[in-house]
């Protein structure tokens, strides 16, 4: 049986009612956390999740963190996709347990983690940004997310010079120019294997679906999800006045041949 104790160096959350997670990577003596101090989790190491923990008056429990947990937290440079997207992408592109995925572009890193998370222990990420500035802002976002161990960061023009992989089972693109990098990727993919893309507007899911064609992609598909948000309260239920009306489009393709 999955042994799911704490050990040394994994990431925990702390949750506290109401609250926002804190993440932190458990390490034996005191640890610092923010700006507000030190905490001492010694004792959770080798114990199972759910423990509950006093810090600063308030009482936490050690919990492993959730994808959503991991969102709340990351650090934001490039523009991250929303959750909606991402786990879309992932059932697109046949993100599975174990599987090695490659995308591009890193940016935040925030697909990244959605990814690392999927794929879990036993599965590999390979990440390509072609800028620098990127590929750091999401290894800090990776290793505080406690996935640095199944991420390989590559910095790398992937429209320019395609993605030089092979076996590869799924490949998600968030970058300007997917169709760029669609010839190299159904080279990099297993038989079976799946590319999903991300593109903010209808010119760039047009190309995308049009290359995804013309290269002999199978199950070629494309797709927009919107979310709306409801206030539930006692007879009064209804959707939120708000709504976020757009952020992009998705597509995907399979190699078969
Ligand atoms: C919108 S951001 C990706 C956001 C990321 N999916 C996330 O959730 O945090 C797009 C990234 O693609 C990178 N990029 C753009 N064109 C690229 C190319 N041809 N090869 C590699 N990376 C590229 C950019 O540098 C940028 O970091």
């Amino acid at each position: 049986m999955h042994d799911d104790r704490w050990k040394e160096g994994d990431v925990v959350a702390l949750k506290a009612l109401g609250a926002p997670p804190l993440l932190v990577p458990l390490a034996r003596g005191p640890i610092r956390l923010g700006h507000d101090g030190v905490i001492d989790l010694t004792s959770q190491i080798g114990s199972a999740p759910g423990e509950a923990v006093e810090w600063l008056g308030r009482s936490y429990r050690v919990v492993r963190p959730s994808l959503a947990d991991l969102f709340s937290t990351l650090r934001r440079g490039a523009q991250i996709i929303t959750p909606k997207d991402a786990v879309q992408l992932m059932f697109l592109a046949g993100v599975a347990p174990g599987n090695h995925v490659a995308e591009a572009g890193s940016g935040s890193g925030a697909l990244t983690i959605a990814l690392a998370h999927t794929v879990g222990a036993a599965g590999r990420v390979t990440s390509f940004d072609r800028r620098r500035d990127f590929l750091d802002a999401a290894r800090e976002n990776v290793t505080r997310a406690g996935f640095s161990d199944r991420v390989t960061f590559r910095e790398r023009d992937v429209a320019r010079d395609g993605i030089d992989l092979t076996d590869v089972s799924s490949i998600v693109l968030d970058l300007p120019e997917p169709w760029a990098v669609l010839e190299s990727a159904r080279a990099a993919l297993v038989r079976g294997g799946y590319v999903a893309t991300y593109t903010p507007t209808y010119n760039q899911l047009e190309r995308t679906v049009q290359a995804l064609r013309s290269l002999g992609y199978d199950e070629v598909r494309a797709v927009e999800l919107l979310e709306r948000g409801l206030h539930v309260g006692d007879g009064g239920t209804r959707p939120a006045f708000e709504m976020l009306g757009h952020t992009g489009f998705l597509a995907s393709g399979r190699r078969l041949d």
